[in-house]
């Protein structure tokens, strides 16, 4: 198992490009299922996540190439409609595939994604939303079986919660349905607005993109005519180097960007003293001389991102004052705290709000990474301890993190990969 090793008290400079976003490809891939014939995606991040939802789609039956960061893919010949235990077990996001099999087939089996590092994470949601679209539904043995074998019927679909997935599914699914479906309280994060434009470029009537009621309208299980398109930037991976350049006050350039994506974690550093050189696809903070505390809740886009907690609870970690974060989304996702109390950090958490004391010295020790983004946290953290500290468990950074120790190694960081 590979570990990464990190010496503190580091300064950063330089630029970083930053790479496709992870969350915005995995629906875009699923999405591949309702495609006719060859598509090209690029900008696609080259992260195990991706990996793992190409090999389902290759055990379904789809044909493609992936090299740098240019993925060939045709979708026609897929005939299995099970996902099976082994791949979802390793990603809830697999979950993806749910609808737009079901609307392309009239039936498919998708293991349930069980339980996760963060939480329960249940897809009731999806589930009860393909039920009002006609799908029957059963779970057995493990799996979610779905039927509709006179094909999903367009309806108005009310989520209880918003959920981004969920929102996805459904999107996918109502777009080979019959008739039109109207979503309420859908999810306007960036990674469902691409989703729903490629769609709509593709032919495929949507109303409402990035509004919080989506209407689409359906083709009645004729496939689409895909049109190649290029991943958005990844807004959670320019939101960690950013939290990189305050957390060591650094100055630093992240280019390939999307500014638009950006407010509640640019507002957030502007609170905390940082400041900002805007260009059209490019980006320059310039860190506080004092990092000020501050207040955050997560919540759905344009929201804080819970996505961006754990790095914003390391920098809180060197801030003047006490700062507070409220994790609304997820209920176990606090679980980098010990872990950065073992480098030194003075957080107590109570509830779903994490109080953190700032002004802290960190010391280099062993910590172990426990999710993706607490795995980004622990480097932030480590960047600024004293000495030398060693992160265990980076598969789960590897899931989502292009190439991170080779893009922070080229702007000043003494960061190497070891094997245990
Ligand atoms: C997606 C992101 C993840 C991010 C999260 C919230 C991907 C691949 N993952 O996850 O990185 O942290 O959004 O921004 O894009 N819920 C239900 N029932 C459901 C579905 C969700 O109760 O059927 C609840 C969840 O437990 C959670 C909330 O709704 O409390 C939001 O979850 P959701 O938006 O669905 O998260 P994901 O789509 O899984």
């Amino acid at each position: 198992m590979d570990y990464l090793k990190i010496q503190g008290n580091t300064k950063l400079g330089g630029a970083i490009n930053i790479s496709g976003a992870k969350n915005a490809a995995l629906p875009l891939i699923a999405m591949t299922i309702l495609a006719k014939g060859d598509l090209t995606i690029t900008n696609l991040p080259e992260v195990v996540d991706i990996k793992t939802l190409l090999k389902l789609l290759g055990n379904l039956g789809a044909e493609y190439t992936f090299e740098n960061n240019v993925l060939q893919i045709n979708t026609s010949g897929v005939h299995h409609t099970k996902a099976t235990y082994d791949i979802v077990k390793t990603m809830r996001a697999s979950i993806l595939v749910l609808g737009p099999l079901l609307a392309r087939f009239g039936h498919c089996e998708v293991s349930l994604p069980g339980g996760c590092a963060i939480g329960q994470r249940p897809i009731d949601l999806h589930l009860k939303a393909l039920e009002h679209m006609g799908a029957k539904i059963t779970i057995e043995a493990g799996y979610v079986r779905a039927e509709a074998p006179s094909g999903l019927v367009g309806c108005d679909i009310i989520f209880d919660k918003i959920t981004v997935t969920g929102t996805a599914n459904i999107v996918m699914a109502a777009a080979l349905a019959r008739g039109t479906t109207t979503i309420i309280n859908a999810a306007r994060e960036p990674e469902v607005v691409q989703l729903c434009e490629i769609l709509r470029d593709s032919g495929v009537q949507i109303d409402g993109i990035g509004t919080a009621v989506l209407k689409i309208k359906g083709s009645d299980t004729e496939l689409v005519d895909m049109k190649s398109f290029s991943v958005i930037p990844d807004r959670i991976e320019i939101g960690t180097y950013l939290c990189a350049a305050a957390i060591t006050k650094s100055e630093l350039t992240l280019n390939n960007i999307r500014l638009d994506h950006l407010g509640a974690i640019i507002s957030k550093l502007e609170e905390m003293g940082c400041t900002f050189t805007k260009g059209e696809d490019s980006l320059t903070i310039h860190p506080a001389a004092t990092i000020k505390a501050v207040d955050i809740v997560t919540q759905e886009y344009p929201g804080f991102p819970t996505d961006m907690q754990a790095q914003f609870l390391a920098l809180a970690t060197q801030a003047e004052g006490v700062s507070t974060i409220e994790e609304r989304l997820f209920e176990n996702r606090f679980m980098h705290v010990s872990e950065l109390q073992r480098l030194g950090a003075d957080i107590k958490v109570n509830g779903h709000t994490a109080t953190i004391k700032g002004a802290t010295k960190l010391s280099g020790t062993d910590v172990m990474a426990t999710d993706l983004r607490a795995s980004s946290a622990l480097v932030l953290a480590a960047m600024v301890a004293d000495g030398e500290t060693s992160i265990h468990r980076i598969y789960h950074l590897d899931r989502g993190y292009e190439k991170l120790e080779k893009k922070l190694e080229a702007v000043g960081a003494k960061i190497e990969r070891l094997k245990e």
